[in-house]
């Protein structure tokens, strides 16, 4: 199996590199060995390499910049996933795209499911959304994935962002009214392995959109709290935010809720969507797990401490 991975270098690329070449032959591009503003170069790549899955990690993620950028950010997030859609569909591969929570405008009060309405409330979500509906619209297999709150031991994310602050800063304040799941980059690897295992070229009927991120549910606030929990524990590290009061919680929930204009507290429902395949009859069936039925879909406070643990401590030292 060959397989195409762009963005090998962000949060969820770079993890991707590391559950995909098990699977075959894997040939993985950052930013400069292929641009995806520069259309034209996407479609020769995809004709000349052939693969039989392409796994779409790159885009551009900057939110708030996006509002400043948006032809960039549609060139990037719509653009070119639907020229990899359609090149996927003429050679009859597999696209694994990734999406996100943003395609949502955050005012449900349960987890978002699938078939939900979308309705972005900023930049980058209309440019995530019409990627999505530029996959779909090119008609070939497809798995468009919608994640959240990505955090990993690189790159830009709100958790290396607030071990930096703790270290710079005697008090954090972070907002308690946003409410989301967050997801290791590595679990969203690990399933996007699995379920390219599982798609086989020769079951059709599996194309289609899944949430996917880790199970339960915090505000940046209680993920900031066990962060900076986590991160007390290793040698080294010293963190010296101290938790809010609930007073002071309270007025920080007023203030932001009184300012804000753009807030997606999303939580995605169903928190991996695992496609199989049965051996015998070769029938592809989606099963949508129970929080914690899948082991490598832990509530986000429990399962990647650990591992993430290992990687602060060997960086801190
Ligand atoms: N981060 C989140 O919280 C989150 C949540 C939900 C969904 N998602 C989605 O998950 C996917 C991966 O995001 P991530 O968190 O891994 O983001 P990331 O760390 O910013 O990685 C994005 C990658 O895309 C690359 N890229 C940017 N512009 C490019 C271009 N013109 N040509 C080729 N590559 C380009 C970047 O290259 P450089 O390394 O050179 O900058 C970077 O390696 C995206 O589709 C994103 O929308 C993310």
């Amino acid at each position: 199996m060959k397989i195409l991975l762009t963005g090998k270098d962000g949060q969820i690329g770079w993890e991707l590199q590391r559950t995909l070449a098990p699977l075959g032959e894997l040939v993985a591009f950052g930013r400069s060995g292929l641009d995806l503003a520069d259309v034209g170069t996407l479609s020769s790549t995809v004709r000349a390499l052939h693969p039989d899955v392409i796994v779409n990690a790159a885009a551009y993620t900057a939110v708030d910049q996006a509002q400043g950028e948006l032809e960039l950010a549609m060139r990037l997030n719509a653009e070119a996933p639907g020229v990899l859609a359609q090149e996927a569909a003429r050679s009859g591969a597999l696209l694994v795209h990734i999406s996100t929570d943003y395609v949502f405008d955050g005012r449900k009060n349960s987890p978002y499911l699938e078939d939900d309405a979308v309705n972005p409330i900023n930049s980058y979500g209309l440019s995530k959304l019409a990627g999505e509906t530029a996959v779909r619209a090119a008609g070939g297999r497809h798995l468009i994935l919608r994640t959240s709150w990505i955090y990993a031991a690189r790159g830009k994310n709100f958790l290396r962002t607030i071990l930096r602050l703790a270290r710079e800063r005697d008090e954090l304040r972070v907002v308690s009214d946003q409410i989301g799941a967050p997801t290791w980059s590595r679990l969203v690897a690990e399933a996007i392995a699995q379920l390219v295992v599982l798609t086989r070229p020769q079951h059709d009927g599996v194309p289609g959109t899944y949430h996917l991120t880790t199970g339960g549910e915090t505000s940046w606030h209680g993920f900031a709290r066990e962060a900076l929990a986590q991160a007390t524990k290793l040698a080294g590290f010293e963190a010296r935010a101290r938790t809010p009061t609930a007073a002071e919680q309270q007025r920080e929930h007023r203030a932001v809720s009184a300012q804000r204009t753009e807030v997606v507290p999303i939580r995605l429902h169903r928190p991996v969507a695992v496609i199989s395949v049965d051996e015998q009859s070769g029938v592809p069936s989606v099963l949508s797990l129970p929080y914690g039925a899948f082991p490598q879909s832990p509530h986000w406070a429990v399962g990647a401490w650990d591992d993430l643990r290992k990687q602060l401590r060997s960086r801190s030292s």
